[in-house]
Parts: C-alpha cells; sequence; structure tokens
C-alpha cells in the first residue's frame, strides 16, 4: 500500500499563479464600443461619411446590409441612382431587401406602398387615392432614409442629422494620376475599435506580419525602426518607422484620420533596397461599424508606380494587402499563419480595454483613443462638432501614409539609430510644410525635396536651429 506521502500530493503551489485572482471579466469600454442609434460614439460616427457598399456588387436586387447597428436596405432605382433606406417598410413592417427597384424609388412587396430615395411615401395602391388616410399617412409619414454618394466603386451614405451633413471629403490619393482603385470589402467579426488599432500599431506588422510564421508582406518589415508617432489637427494621427536597410534610410508611414479612415505604405512595393519617393498607400481604407460586435472594411487597393505592383490587382492580392493572408482558410492554416482578422476577432467580440497594458510602442493608440473619447465626449456634452478631415481651401484632403527610401548611408561617429530617427522626422517636417500646396505641385514639390535631402544629407542638429542659422 502506498504512502500518503507518496506521489499523490501536489508540489505546493507558488503565489505567482493568479488565474483566480484574474478570472472576472473586465466590463468593456462602452463609451467607444457601442455604436448604435442614440449612444455617444453611435452620435459621433453619425457626424461623417462612411462606405457602405461595393457598386460592383448592387444589381437589380435591393440588397439587406447593417451599419452602425442599424437594419438598411440599399437599392438601386431609376437606372443607376442608388438609394439607401430604413429595412422595414412603415405600412406593416415587411423587409424591402424584398422590394422592387422601379424608376421613382423602391416599391414594397406586401402591399405595394412606393418609397422615394428620401423616403417620402410616393404610393399607397391599397387605398384609394384621395381617401383621408392614404393623403394623411403620405403627408405625415415616411420611410427612414439616408443620402448616398457613389464615388468610384463605393457607396458612401451620411447617416447623421441633415442640417449637420459634411461635405463629401475628397481625399490627395483620389487625384494621383495613373493610379488604379480598385474597391475591395473585408468583413471582420469584433468591434471596430480593435480592428482600427492595428494601423496606428507598428510592432504588429514586423512581427505579426514578418517574424511570426512567414514574411507576409514585403521582406523588410521584420526590423521594426525607430518609431515616431505624430497628432495633427485634431484628427489626423500618423505612425512613422524608419529603418535602415544596407545604405538606404527607409521611411514609412502609417496613418488614421478620425473617425477610421486608413492608410499605410506599400504592401509588396517597396522593402527599402529601392529609392523610392512618396510612394503611396497600399490601400485607401474605412473601418465601418457593423453593430458593436461586427465591423466591415471598405476599401480601394492602389496599383501603379506609386502604389503596389498591378500584379496584385487581383481578388486574391485585394485579400493579401488588407491582411497578408487570404480570408477563407482552414482553422489550421489560421492557426499556423494567423494574420489581422486572427489576431483582432481573437481578442473577442468586443476587447476589454481595462485588461490591457499599453506600451510605448502602442502611443499611436492610446492617443487616437483619447482623442476619439475627447470628441466623442464634447458632442454629447456640449453639442460640439467633431472635426472633419481637413480640405485646405479647395485642395484635395492631405494624406501621409507612405515610403520613402533615401540612399543615406550611415555617418562615421554617428548612432545610426538616432540618424534615422532624425532623418524620418526631417521627411515628415518637410512633407507637413507641404501642406497647403495646391494640388498640382504638392506630391512633385515632395518629391523633388525627398531628392535634395538625399543629396544634402541630413544634420542631427535640431532642425529650428538650422533654419534659423540659414536665415541670419
Ligand atoms: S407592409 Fe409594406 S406595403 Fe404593407
Ligand atoms: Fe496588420
Amino acid at each position: 500500500m502506498k504512502q500518503a506521502s507518496e506521489n499523490v500530493s501536489a508540489e505546493p503551489a507558488s503565489a505567482n499563479f493568479r488565474g483566480y485572482q484574474q478570472a472576472h471579466p473586465s466590463a468593456i469600454d462602452e463609451e467607444i464600443a457601442r455604436v448604435g442609434p442614440g449612444t455617444p460614439c453611435g452620435e459621433y460616427m453619425r457626424r461623417f461619411w462612411h462606405p457602405i457598399y461595393l457598386t460592383s456588387e448592387l444589381g437589380d436586387l435591393p440588397r439587406a446590409i447593417k451599419i452602425l447597428g442599424e437594419e438598411l436596405v440599399v437599392f438601386r432605382y431609376g437606372g443607376d441612382k442608388v438609394g439607401l433606406v430604413h429595412k422595414y417598410c412603415p405600412h406593416r413592417r415587411a423587409s424591402l431587401e424584398y422590394g422592387r427597384c422601379e424608376d421613382n424609388g423602391i416599391r414594397c412587396c406586401y402591399h405595394g406602398w412606393l418609397f422615394a430615395a428620401d423616403g417620402e411615401i410616393l404610393e399607397t395602391p391599397g387605398e384609394a387615392e384621395d381617401a383621408e388616410p392614404a393623403r394623411m399617412v403620405r403627408e405625415r409619414t415616411r420611410l427612414g432614409a439616408y443620402p448616398v454618394h457613389e464615388y468610384n466603386g463605393i457607396v458612401f451614405a451620411y447617416m447623421g442629422p441633415i442640417d449637420k451633413m459634411p461635405p463629401f471629403p475628397v481625399y490627395d490619393i483620389f487625384l494621383i494620376e495613373d493610379m488604379v482603385n480598385r474597391p475591395y470589402k473585408a468583413p471582420y467579426n469584433c468591434n471596430w475599435v480593435q480592428v482600427l488599432d492595428a494601423i496606428m500599431d507598428p510592432v504588429h506588422t514586423s512581427f505579426l506580419h514578418s517574424q511570426n510564421s512567414h514574411p507576409q508582406f514585403s521582406e523588410g518589415m521584420a526590423e521594426l525602426g525607430e518609431l515616431k508617432f505624430y497628432e495633427r489637427h485634431e484628427n489626423q494621427f500618423l505612425g512613422s518607422s524608419t529603418r535602415r536597410v544596407g545604405d538606404n534610410a527607409w521611411v514609412r508611414v502609417n496613418e488614421l484620420v478620425l473617425p477610421n479612415f486608413t492608410q499605410a505604405g506599400s504592401a509588396f512595393a517597396a522593402d527599402g533596397t529601392e529609392p523610392r519617393y512618396f510612394g503611396r498607400s497600399c490601400f485607401t481604407r474605412w473601418v465601418v461599424p457593423v453593430d458593436d460586435e461586427h465591423s466591415i472594411v471598405y476599401a480601394w487597393a492602389n496599383f501603379g508606380d506609386r502604389g503596389d505592383p498591378h500584379q496584385y490587382n487581383t481578388q486574391e492580392g485585394c485579400e493579401l494587402i488588407e491582411q497578408g493572408e487570404r480570408f477563407e482558410r482552414s482553422p489550421e492554416e489560421k492557426q499556423r499563419r494567423p494574420a489581422d482578422s486572427e489576431a483582432v476577432e481573437g481578442m473577442g467580440p468586443i476587447s476589454t480595454h481595462k485588461g490591457e497594458n499599453l506600451m510605448p510602442t502602442d502611443r499611436g493608440i492610446s492617443l487616437y483613443r483619447r482623442r476619439v473619447r475627447r470628441q466623442i465626449r464634447d458632442l454629447a456634452t456640449e453639442g460640439k462638432e467633431p472635426p472633419q478631415p481637413l480640405s485646405a481651401g479647395s485642395h484635395a484632403v492631405r494624406t501621409y501614409g507612405q515610403d520613402t527610401v533615401l540612399h543615406l548611408p550611415p555617418q562615421n561617429g554617428i548612432d545610426d539609430r538616432a540618424y534615422l530617427m532624425k532623418i524620418g522626422e526631417q521627411v515628415m517636417d518637410m512633407e507637413f510644410r507641404h501642406e497647403a500646396s495646391s494640388d498640382a505641385t504638392r506630391d512633385s514639390s515632395i518629391i523633388a525635396e525627398l531628392k535634395e535631402i538625399e543629396v544634402n544629407g541630413v544634420s542631427l542638429e535640431p532642425a529650428k536651429a538650422r533654419g534659423e542659422r540659414r536665415q541670419a
């Protein structure tokens, strides 16, 4: 018979095991996670234009969609026009998903009420035209409807108060000649904030997309580089990473324009080995809340000399640009080669920010979340409208998502990390200076000055001191 002391009692456990103490889930961040009608963040999000559908997927049938927690129907009418309305018919709640697209709007399948794109009830065919109840309902009742704007293959909508509707923002990236913009979409099964966070997270590019399984984007992203974060105009956030590749310095910039517009450098066109001057983002992309626990990305993938190589202009190429891997994969493939969807959906439907431990490399995330929270509160408590993407006069909105690769070898006797940081700062400062240049001259001026930096080199002295000396 065994002694009680033999092999049956567990070793005394160290107090380091803290599973029990930490088993209680943290509360979610309600203020920025909830996007439905009447929530503070939902109100904030309803002050901006958002992409809601791909033109190519909208045929002669209405489509049921959900955006910002609202059940909606998007449809074509009159041939080429697009409408966006609440899903349920105001007569007896039939779904307009089963409605009929007509010349003047959408007709409910149940009793044939016809609605214009602005929600006006045009016909109630089951009732005598001049009967009082029918006349009254046509006068007093409307189907909920939203303004839409179809642009370059994507349908955008404004879902806020009509008297607060901002102009549709035109971004600089739309104006680049010879750039091919291919619309795509990518659904994520989680809250919008955790999808958005990744754009301000340069470390994940080096680890998730490079070191963890295999290089999912171009080689060279495995190294982290010298990081710097910028906040501009209260709604634009930039994260620059300047890497050393042989004798080259590679300045890559990710960006976010609040609340949900994102750009980055290229996915495959730049690896730091070849010169590149203000190459632009692989995508122009919005992270749109479907509801609190689902999001959808609508975007253009950008191809050409200043975008990604044309060979990626395919459905698969867009998925690789979006997240480094195809979306439809086996569970094992996802475990062996996780990409953004695994990283962010794996956090659960709404990640608990109180359970995080943010690091200095998460500074971009802290900055933007703080600003979003402030703008949500300003709107909720003081009625202060959030800033719109800045169009300087008639100019397109200036963005900075880019790659620049300059021939700037390490300098003898100078710490190369400090040198790279300075190169990154000088490139960014110069690009900021050109913010007010005209649409026609801005890019060529930036590119010319980048080439000058390459010739003249970068001084480690503070930029202001150099400027003062030049003027003296
Ligand atoms: S429910 Fe739509 S017309 Fe009756
Ligand atoms: Fe990513």
